[in-house]
């Protein structure tokens, strides 16, 4: 097929994520970048177009300006669908205006800032009946999926018990807290109701009900800034329950000194447990309780892997996959759906996944507020 075009806001000069998509989307082999707003600044904008090769008329000085310039191009030539990379503020506002010019959006996670904006994101994705994706990375990794069939497969029976934890220490000091990446996301104006747990807590949430294939329903939370000063949670714990009974415990933190992106989960079924993590994402680990420990590893040439895994692997065994590939996985698969053609359980977070994760944080935060109550995630509203 012809690469579907897409256009990007966020990810000029400087920025964490926008590089990656795009080398996520080079990887996939089918979308080509075609546009771009790529900063607030106009200027860094025109710089980040021309350094990445863009003709000047399809590198756009503000989003806004994006939306409309390729709405009046030829249909065939025009974005097919929209990233967004920006801070989280700005989600919501730039995809509905994308949604209402009939242009599909795969937006970075969280969602959204806050409720209210998720809510009228979903709203604009209803009326249009425009499709959205939102990047939740760590459920597209080949071993992730993996153990998603496993779970689903029910030889390992129902769930027990959850573990999961995101840590990292980069923001271990008051004095880490500038920068482009930091400085954005310890201010609730424009990350939003929360901040590690918005951050980070929303991948751990996103990988449990992945792997479950179940909802969590209720949690209590703590949250609390462990660095004096801060205005949003850099350090937090959760209990929860999953709809099937089970139980499970979620830990954000971002002041865990010396840890780089330390997210790891277990899932114990009545049978075994199964253990992945993300700083060694080739192997899924699974205990059993009546039988030899497994050690399950990625490779193309293992027809033995479940195929909603096997289909998204693309080197040979011993040749490791990680990150940047589970990103391309995620842009490949959305490539498809924007031409009609969605392979079944892709790798992107759908919308109502998005939506799912949103409440998790304003639950984890009402929580948090009233010393630990427990609060069901459905009763979170705007
Ligand atoms: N999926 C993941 O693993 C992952 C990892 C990191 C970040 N993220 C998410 O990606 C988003 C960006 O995070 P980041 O770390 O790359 O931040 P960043 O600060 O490095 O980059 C943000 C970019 O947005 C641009 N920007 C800001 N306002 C803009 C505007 N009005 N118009 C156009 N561009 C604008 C900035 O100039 C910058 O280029 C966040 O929502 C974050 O949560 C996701």
């Amino acid at each position: 097929m012809e690469p579907v075009r897409f256009a990007m806001v966020g990810g000029g000069e400087g920025a964490f994520i926008g590089p990656v998509h795009r080398t996520a989307a080079a990887i996939a082999g089918n979308c080509r970048l075609v546009a771009g707003a790529f900063s607030s600044d106009a200027e860094r904008a025109r710089r980040s177009g021309e350094a990445l090769g863009l003709a000047a008329d399809r590198s756009y000085a503000s989003w806004q300006a994006l939306i409309e310039g390729e709405a009046r191009k030829d249909a065939a030539e025009r974005a097919e669908f929209i990233a967004i990379v920006t801070p989280n503020h700005l989600h919501a506002p730039i995809a509905i205006a994308a949604l209402e010019a009939g242009l599909p959006v795969l937006t970075d996670k969280p969602l959204t800032d806050t409720i209210a904006a998720a809510e009228a994101f979903a709203a604009a994705a209803a009326q249009t009946g425009g499709l959205v994706g939102v990047t939740h990375t760590y459920a597209a990794y080949p071993m992730v999926r993996q153990a998603r069939a496993l779970v689903a497969g029910g030889a390992l029976g129902a769930i027990r018990r959850v573990a999961v934890r995101y840590t990292q220490g980069w923001l271990a000091r008051a004095e880490d807290a500038v920068g482009k990446q930091a400085e954005w996301r310890v201010d609730p104006a424009r990350s939003g109701l929360a901040g590690a747990f918005g951050d980070i807590g929303t991948h751990a949430f996103n990988l449990v009900e992945t792997i479950a294939g179940e909802r969590m329903v209720r949690l209590s939370a703590e949250l609390r800034a462990a660095v004096p000063g801060r205005t949003l949670d850099d350090d937090g714990a959760a209990m929860f329950h999953l709809a099937g009974g089970a139980r499970g415990t979620l830990v954000a933190s971002q002041v865990c000194a010396g840890d780089a992106n330390g997210l790891a989960i277990s899932i114990w079924c009545e049978e075994a447990g199964l253990h992945w993590e993300q700083e060694n994402p080739n192997v899924l680990r699974v205990a059993r309780r009546a039988g030899p420990e497994e050690i399950w590893t990625a490779g193309a040439d293992r027809p033995y892997l479940a195929p909603q895994g096997s289909r998204v692997i693309r080197t040979p065994a011993g040749h490791p996959e990680g990150y940047l590939e589970a990103f391309a996985n995620i842009y490949q698969d959305f490539a498809l759906a924007v031409r009609g053609d969605a392979p079944a359980d892709p790798c992107y977070a759908s919308l109502s996944a998005g939506m799912r994760a949103m409440r998790f944080i304003a639950a984890a935060h009402a929580s948090s507020e009233d010393d630990g109550r427990w609060i069901d995630l459905e009763d979170t509203r705007a």
